[in-house]
């Protein structure tokens, strides 16, 4: 939806093992790779070149254990997002961005990184309607 509105480009960082889809066993995964900070390894990279078109970019994320996934921090390492803006956005249970702008921010230190935006995991799912107002009204913040 984000994408739509502003005419971004989608690349979606895959984990090179999947998690289950089961709600309990990806929260233990996901529990011991927080504890261990762990960089799981994610499927295919964004090359370079590609990247360096972009002053902006979006991260999207689930909100785990307040923080985000880790294989998200693999990917924020894994590229040079200096002089860019990043703005964050995420889905989550009930903890918002839960400190996650903080997170990036570390990881990319030479980046600009924006007001983000939280979406409950099932409003997101089940109302977009009501994504799309809140989406809309932050966009506009943001200057869009
Ligand atoms: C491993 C795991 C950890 C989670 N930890 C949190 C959390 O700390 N705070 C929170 O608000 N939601 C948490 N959630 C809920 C997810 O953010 C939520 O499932 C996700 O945003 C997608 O929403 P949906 O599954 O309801 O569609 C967690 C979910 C999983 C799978």
């Amino acid at each position: 939806m984000i994408a739509q509105k502003v005419g971004g480009d989608l690349f979606e960082v895959k984990p090179a093992k999947p998690y289950p889809n089961e709600y309990q066993a990806c929260t233990e995964i996901a529990k011991t790779e927080l504890e261990s900070n762990a960089r799981p390894a994610f499927e295919k990279n964004i090359d370079n070149l590609t990247l360096a078109q972009y002053d902006t970019v979006f991260i999207g994320y689930p909100i785990w254990w307040s923080a985000l996934p880790r294989v998200m921090m693999t990917f924020l390492e894994s590229n040079d997002f200096s002089g860019k803006k990043i703005i964050p956005f995420c889905t989550h249970g009930g903890s918002g961005l839960a400190g996650t702008e903080r997170e990036i921010k570390d990881a990319c230190p030479n980046s600009e990184v924006l007001q983000g935006l939280a979406i409950v995991g099932k409003t997101a799912q089940n109302d977009s309607a009501a994504v799309e107002k809140d989406v809309e009204a932050w966009l506009k913040t943001l200057g869009y």
